[in-house]
């Protein structure tokens, strides 16, 4: 089945690592239908290296389409190996890193946000992911690298790929990174957020798609972002730490659904089912608390979710099923909560793009040349 059989990536899960495993986007996928998810990132070289063990890396169920896989690397034959291993599990798109700062990845050589500052790699390593699939392929990088933060680097580097590699997609983590020690937590937070040179992109390459990322914390931010012409809008954080109120409201919200008629008491049934059928499948794992992990954020800001969370964890270090657990703690949550359907989204707005939309750096122009000797 090919993209064009989904709903338009208007909405999307951002790759998150021991974040978006298969439990986080099972959970996902019964609160919403039609977001995307993506897979939190998998080294070409887990892959290549596990093929024995591909299930464990690459599997997932057949209800979370669409579905995109996030891959890291800097090595074309690995990239390309683990794009044609990763083909048979038929994912919708393959979308490579160039966008993680951490140390981990982006200190060993050049891989994730290092990337970017070589776009004549990432234009051939996407040309070599695309020649080794028949789905769509995207990019997710920053806005910049520590003083390569200039608007017309940005482009450079957009221009560059999209122009020498089949990419139409870009995701845009609208912040530049630094190198420089910082933990990949304050990467995500301490370089300000710039959609003015997102929505830029809009107006200088028309041709291409871009979804826009980072510090967007609720569907009324969705829906502006779109408004103001963004292609895509891509959440992180706020779809993992409020799965409940950011996912139950996107089918209906953001791709005009009727609003879904589901309770998280039903979530949760259909969740244990899945959860105790998983545990332990890889040996000693999936744990059980690893499994409950992506429900913590279920009743975000309800009365007595300290409470439950507090339960669970004492919870974590006797039982042995989902099912058990769940009887042992889900009392603590009151039964109006419980059984309350998906509520409407509240009014409000937004000025902040339509701010950034009033920010825009002057248009781009190539540079041929210069591109050529860089
Ligand atoms: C725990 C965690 C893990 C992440 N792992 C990845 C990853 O594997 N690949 C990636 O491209 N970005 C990764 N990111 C960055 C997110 O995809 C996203 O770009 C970032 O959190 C900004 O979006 P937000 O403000 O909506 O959270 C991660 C973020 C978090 C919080």
């Amino acid at each position: 089945m090919g993209a064009q059989h989904y709903p338009p990536p208007w909405f999307s899960v951002a790759p998150m690592m021991d974040w978006t495993d298969n439990h986080y986007r099972t959970l996902a996928r019964l609160i919403s239908k039609k977001a995307w998810l993506y897979t939190e990132m998998i080294a070409a070289e887990t892959i290549v290296y596990q093929t024995g063990n591909l299930d464990r890396f690459l599997a997932y169920g057949p209800e979370q389409h669409p579905i995109v896989l996030q891959i890291g690397g800097n090595k074309l034959e690995n990239l390309a190996k683990a794009t044609q291993l990763a083909t048979p599990y038929g994912y919708d798109e393959i979308n490579l890193n160039c966008g993680c700062p951490s140390p981990k990845v982006a200190g060993h050589g050049c891989f994730g946000v290092r990337l970017m500052l070589d776009p004549k790699f990432v234009a051939e390593a996407m040309s070599v992911i695309a020649a080794n699939t028949n789905v769509p392929v995207s990019v997710k990088c920053r806005i910049g690298v520590d003083d390569h933060d200039s608007y017309n680097e940005l482009c450079d580097f957009i221009y560059e790929v999209s122009s020498h590699s089949p990419t139409r997609h870009f995701i845009i983590h609208s912040r530049k990174a630094l190198l420089n020690g910082i933990s990949p937590a304050d990467n995500r937070k301490i370089p300000p957020l710039k959609y003015e040179y997102y929505y830029a992109l809009l107006r200088d390459f028309p041709d291409l798609q871009f979804t826009i990322n980072g510090g967007i914390t609720s569907i009324e931010e969705v829906n502006a972002a779109r408004t103001e012409g963004a292609h895509g809008v891509m959440l992180g954080r706020a779809a993992y730490g409020n799965p409940w109120q950011i996912l139950g409201l996107v089918d209906s919200a953001v791709y005009g659904a009727p609003l879904r008629s589901i309770t998280r008491r039903q979530v949760l049934e259909q969740y244990q089912v899945y959860g105790d059928s998983v545990l332990k499948i890889y040996g000693p794992r999936p744990t059980v608390r690893e499994v409950v992990k992506p429900l913590l954020g279920l009743f975000h800001a309800e009365p007595r979710n300290v409470v439950w969370k507090r339960a669970v964890d004492a919870a974590f270090r006797h039982c042995t099923t989902i099912k058990s657990l769940f009887e042992e703690t889900l009392g603590e949550i009151p039964d109006e909560v419980l059984d309350a359907p998906i509520t409407e989204v509240p009014s409000g707005s937004t000025d902040t793009f339509i701010k950034a939309k009033s920010l825009l750096p002057p248009p781009y122009t190539v540079n041929e040349e210069e591109l050529l000797y860089a």
